[in-house]
């Protein structure tokens, strides 16, 4: 987990470069399908669902498309129409809740888009279009470096829908620049994250607002996976609702709060490391989660 956390400045240093260059026909072609949309179904489990709530809410602000983003676990009786596409979202690529999502949508007959960071995976194979996250390998249970990627291809994805449709990109070049700087700071000030834990911690909310909320949701479950202790993402207003009954002297509240144009592709970095040095501190193996694979298959129930 450690290494892979670390390797998330090179990660984005390296979608950069592929999709710095002349991008295929098939690409193009997917982005005039994505961009003709009425609506995107967006269907992703755990980190990758993470992923795409913040998407979702991207393509509806700067591409103008209605968006909606589902458990793929949960997704049935939707609401579409041809011109509507769908884009799932997974490390693996074999994720049985994600795949069947796939096979949900396929078998609409609507325009199905993969993002996926292993290449010739099922999904990767049954939808119409695929997209590769370019992370490389992710052994950890725990998805980290591909939760940053995701967003990242996600963005560019965007920027090429926005220039389609409206003749100008969202994110400019120093955005991307500064995204560099930043991952590279966020790593080498892993330490930070050290020095705030306290192994006896028995409660955490993690709270923010905007897209940060949805990082809140992916910090807590990194916490979840790796030290067992109770942990929750807030809307920090929400929070306020109920919630806040919670707590006391053995609560720690952190408020997320990432800056920049694009400081949500990485504002997670730091709550990766404090997850991290926490499990640590517990005596646990962030690397070998209880309960967990690094790919929850259920053949009985794949539908393909
Ligand atoms: O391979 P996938 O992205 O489809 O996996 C989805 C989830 O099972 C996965 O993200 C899980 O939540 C991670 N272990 C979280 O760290």
């Amino acid at each position: 987990m450690e290494k892979e956390i670390c390797e998330i400045p090179s990660v984005v240093e390296g979608i950069l470069k592929k999709y710095n260059t002349v991008l295929s026909l098939k690409y193009h072609k997917m982005i005039k399908t994505i961009s003709s949309a009425k609506t995107i179904h967006i269907a992703a489990c755990g980190t990758s669902y993470h992923a795409g709530l913040i998407l979702g809410e991207l393509f509806e602000k700067y591409c103008q498309i209605r968006t909606k983003t589902y458990f793929a676990s949960e997704v049935s009786d939707c609401l579409v129409c041809k011109e509507d596409v769908c884009i799932v979202i997974s490390q693996s690529g074999e994720t049985t809740h994600t795949l069947n999502a796939l096979e949900y949508f396929n078998k609409l007959g609507i325009q199905t888009i993969s993002l996926v960071n292993v290449e010739n995976s099922t999904m990767a194979n049954r939808a119409d279009f695929c997209i590769n996250l370019h992370a490389g390998p992710e052994i950890s249970v725990a998805s980290t470096k591909v939760f940053v990627a995701s967003l990242l291809v996600g963005v560019i994805l965007i920027n090429s829908i926005a220039k389609l449709k409206f003749k100008q990109t969202v994110f400019k070049s120093r955005d991307f620049e500064e995204l560099i700087a930043s991952s590279k700071r966020a790593v080498k000030d892993k330490k930070n994250s050290k020095k705030l834990v306290h192994k006896d911690l028995q409660r955490l909310f993690y709270l923010g607002t905007g897209l940060d909320v949805y990082l809140a949701y992916e910090a807590a479950l990194k916490i979840k996976e790796t030290c067992y202790i109770h942990c929750e993402g807030y809307a920090s207003g929400e929070f306020k609702h109920g919630p806040i009954a919670m707590v006391d002297d053995k609560t720690m509240i952190v408020d997320i709060a990432s800056d920049g144009a694009l400081g949500f592709v990485i504002g997670v970095i730091p709550n990766y490391f404090f997850a991290l040095y926490l499990s640590r501190a517990k005596g646990l193996d962030p690397d070998k989660p209880r309960n967990l694979t690094k790919c929850v298959k259920d053949l009985d129930s794949y539908m393909g």
